[in-house]
């Protein structure tokens, strides 16, 4: 009696142990389902804030909240088939609440700097919030980084997620009632597309960029300076000491900002002064949709492509990061620790005629397209 009573335990326990294990795997394969998903990221300014989760056809993962528009996770397999996240990012909406550097984050209303937050349109001077030395930057002290955007969940044939927002007129000093739309679409290519789109009903000014910070091995506890980097640029935008275009446009021949050619980012990083943060010219001269820069990672394998109708980017070395900020496993984030590739029109463009004008009227509409495409060479 005993003993079958006995037997009976262990056959239980198997088929409790089966069941469990079969539900872990079926669980694990719904999670990894091609599609988009919500769940809760917390509260921001009395509003309920989500996490979206895209996943295409190879399990690749992005995350995005509706807080700041903010990628928070890019996670794909490395040439060794490791799964980590290829953007700098927190686990939790705290992190994001707290200052940080735009990680991730959608930037506006003028991503970049405008000289000491004035301009002029049509003889009237606009003032904005400074909150960069003497200068205004990424759209001031409460930016579009921080706004809670309206989310629309796309799932048709790739996953994809509209996030609205309303930058009502005045706000942060702009003039007019800006509505924006970004569209955030992971393709089965790898590819992260972000579609930008905003009308006005005055004229303002208007400089949409994505502000992700990239390190493709995937931990932060390694810099960025092996990775090569390939910028389709002859030219950047000379800037003062406070980062202010001079507006000379400047052949980067001979000198440490050429990366015309694949070019490790800290082969020459020691000659410029603070790091790169630089906005680069693109060679081409129109606004189609076009391939302007790669970066690649040796021991990840990993390749990152950008194709843009933006006119410039603003290549930036992380240079401000010191380690005071940590993951959310509590790695500190240093100097170099990721790299960011803004695509935009140029800094400070308001206050020079010669740059291309990001002026918007009523009845027009601003429309961009970055795409970050990634791959990997085994
Ligand atoms: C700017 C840097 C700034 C960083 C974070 C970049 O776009 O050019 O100067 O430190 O954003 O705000």
């Amino acid at each position: 009696m005993k003993r079958i009573t006995l037997l009976g335990i262990v056959i239980a326990t198997i088929f409790t142990f089966l069941f469990t294990s079969c539900n872990q795997i079926n669980k694990a394969k719904m999670e990894k389902s091609k599609g988009i998903t919500r769940s809760s990221f917390g509260t921001a300014g009395g509003k309920e804030v989500f996490l979206y989760t895209l996943i295409n056809s190879k399990g690749t993962e992005v995350k995005i909240t509706n807080f700041g528009g903010i990628v928070t996770s890019w996670i794909s397999a490395d040439k060794n088939g490791k799964n980590s996240s290829i953007v700098l990012g927190y686990d939790s909406l705290s992190g994001y609440l707290a200052t940080h550097p735009y990680f991730g984050a959608i930037v506006g209303r003028y991503g970049n700097r405008i000289a000491k937050g004035k301009f002029l349109i049509d003889s009237i001077e606009y003032t904005l919030a400074i909150n960069n030395g003497p200068n205004h930057l990424h759209g001031g002290v409460v930016g579009f980084d921080k706004a809670v955007w309206e989310p629309t969940v796309e799932n048709d044939s790739v996953p994809s997620l509209l996030l609205s927002y309303l930058s009502k007129d005045g706000e942060e000093g702009y003039p007019g009632n800006l509505n924006v739309d970004v569209h955030y679409t992971l393709t089965d290519e790898d590819e992260l597309k972000i579609e930008y789109s905003a009308t006005t009903d005055k004229k303002t000014v208007v400089n949409l960029t994505n502000h992700s910070y990239f390190n493709l091995t995937g931990d932060v506890t390694n810099t960025i300076l092996d990775h090569e980097l390939q910028i389709d640029a002859d030219h950047f935008t000379a800037v003062d000491s406070t980062l202010i275009p001079t507006g000379e446009i400047t052949p980067v021949k001979g000198t440490p900002y050429d990366f015309t050619q694949p070019t490790k980012v800290g082969l020459r990083i020691d000659s410029v002064k603070g790091g790169y943060d630089h906005n680069y010219v693109f060679n081409k001269i129109d606004a189609s949709l076009t391939k302007v820069a790669s970066v690649s990672e040796q021991k990840s394998g990993r390749v990152l492509e950008v194709f843009t109708t933006e006119p410039g980017v603003q290549f930036y070395t992380g240079n401000f990061l010191d380690g005071t900020l940590k993951t959310s496993d509590g790695k500190a984030i240093q100097q170099h620790a990721a790299l960011c590739l803004e695509t935009q029109h140029f800094p400070d463009s308001p206050n020079e005629p010669t740059f291309p004008t990001t002026l918007l009227l009523p009845g027009q509409k601003f429309h961009s397209i970055t795409v970050y495409k990634l791959s990997v060479i085994k």
